[in-house]
């Protein structure tokens, strides 16, 4: 099984400045058509509540797990599901429903608890021109993992994602 985590980082580090801010608003098309294409691969994408509720709606041709303890009405469950599994036993359930890969698309919470699970293979940062001083960071506690540069994605000249598999 394939899970990797995909972000866009400012300069800085930073992957929001605010909970609230949606992150299609300060990165780039190149990154954005990068992120459908990866997440499109997978078919299946999971995020948190908050992440969820910035993007507002399911992403297209993707099927959309959210972490959250609350009810999520409104959505087709064929499109959204929600959950409070841990990462092992929501991995379990995913491979057993046919899919093979899976997009761990943020925001720094998921991304920390799915880090901290050893499951993550292979991580896409792209790193876009913007800086924030301030904001929500990749991860929110400790991370203890290696991680080894593979590739390097040129969006465009001022876009790079940086592709690193996870030491293990
Ligand atoms: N730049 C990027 O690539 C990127 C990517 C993704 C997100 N972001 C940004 O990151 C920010 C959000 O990050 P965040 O860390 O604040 O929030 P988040 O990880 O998106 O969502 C956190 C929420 O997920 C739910 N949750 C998390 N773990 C859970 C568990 N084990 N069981 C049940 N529910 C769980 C909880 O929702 P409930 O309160 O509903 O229980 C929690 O409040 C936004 O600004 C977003 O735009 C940036």
């Amino acid at each position: 099984m394939h899970v990797f985590l995909i972000a866009a980082l400012t300069a800085d580090g930073f992957i929001a400045k605010s909970i609230d801010q949606i992150s299609t608003r300060w990165t780039s098309r190149e990154d954005a058509d990068f992120f459908a294409a990866k997440t499109k691969e997978a078919r299946v994408v999971v995020m948190g509540r908050t992440t969820f509720e910035t993007i507002g709606r399911p992403l297209p041709d993707r099927k959309t797990i959210v972490y959250t303890s609350h009810e999520l009405t409104g959505f087709p469950p064929e499109q959204v599901e929600a959950t409070q599994l841990p990462p092992a036993e929501l991995l379990a359930k995913i491979e057993a429903e046919g899919y093979t890969n899976v997009a761990i698309c943020g925001g720094s919470k998921v991304y920390t608890k799915w880090m901290q699970s050893g499951l993550i293979n292979t991580l896409y940062l792209t790193i876009e021109p913007v800086l924030f001083g301030t904001g929500i960071r990749l991860f929110s506690e400790e991370i203890t993992t290696q991680i080894r540069l593979t590739e390097r994605h040129l969006l465009s000249d001022q876009t790079t994602v940086f592709e690193y598999e996870v030491v293990k």
